[in-house]
């Protein structure tokens, strides 16, 4: 089985600490191995160095890649446990007897330890956390609006759901035309993220305070805009 720890594309979906636990006794009762992506997950974005830490439960494998080198540099990785690994100590001669043109890649390598340094460095880790607390918060703000269904996230990967009908939580879908307005009209304002169903915010650890209220209030503006053009269609 594979999965993200928190469904990312998907809505920024934050599951309970019970789904993860469920999953892995699952797993357990069947001899699955437990994969948790954390490509997006992984290295800080949710507040702690991997989002899985959150759910108490150990994976059999962890995937890893774009936060590994801060997006600098390609490079992916996988850390397994010691029973998955001694399967692959039969080919010595090969690291975990997989052959990538750009595998073990000296530059790549470089560049990603470096980026662990500074995370411990600058606390970008705890810097994620606290800020992605303050983010929520002000996010949790929005809630008010018509076409706001629910305001969600850990550390500094937060969504904020668009729907036609606040009581069904009904959707616009990626594809309607609120749903695009309201892209366009976060776009002028100076926010590139990405909104479809949910409007994504996952800004770089670095970020300030007064980025996150301008992100957060260029969010409100976009959401008041478009909801007064397509008035006719909300509800
Ligand atoms: C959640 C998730 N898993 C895996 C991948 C694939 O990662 P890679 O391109 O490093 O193989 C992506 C790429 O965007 C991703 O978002």
């Amino acid at each position: 089985v594979i999965a993200e720890p928190i469904s990312t594309a998907n809505g920024v979906q934050v599951p309970s600490k019970a789904y993860w636990k469920r999953m892995r006794e699952i797993c357990d009762t069947h001899g699955v191995l437990l994969i948790a992506d954390e490509v997006i997950n992984g290295w800080g974005r949710s507040g702690t160095y991997f989002a899985i830490e959150h759910y108490d439960i150990v994976p059999d494998m962890v995937t890893m890649a774009k936060g590994l080198s801060s997006g600098y540099a390609p490079i992916a990785a996988v850390a397994v446990r010691d029973s998955v690994f001694e399967g692959f100590k039969e080919k010595g001669d090969v690291a975990l007897g997989h052959l990538l043109t750009f595998g073990g890649q000296a530059v790549a390598c470089s560049a990603a330890l470096k980026n662990i340094e500074i995370f411990k460095q600058e606390n970008l880790v705890q810097q994620s956390a606290e800020k992605g607390e303050y983010l929520k918060k002000q996010l949790q703000e929005l809630s008010s609006h018509p076409s706001v269904g629910d305001v969600r996230g850990l550390g500094l990967m937060c969504g904020v759901e668009i729907v036609k009908n606040k009581e069904t939580k009904e959707k616009f879908g990626r594809e309607a035309q609120f749903t695009k307005r309201v892209s366009e009209l976060v776009n002028e304002k100076g926010l590139l993220t990405r909104v479809w169903d949910t409007i994504h915010l996952a800004p770089p650890f670095v970020v300030t305070i007064d980025e996150i209220d301008r992100m957060v209030a260029i969010t409100d503006e976009a959401l008041t805009q478009a909801e007064n053009e397509y008035a006719a269609e909300l509800g």
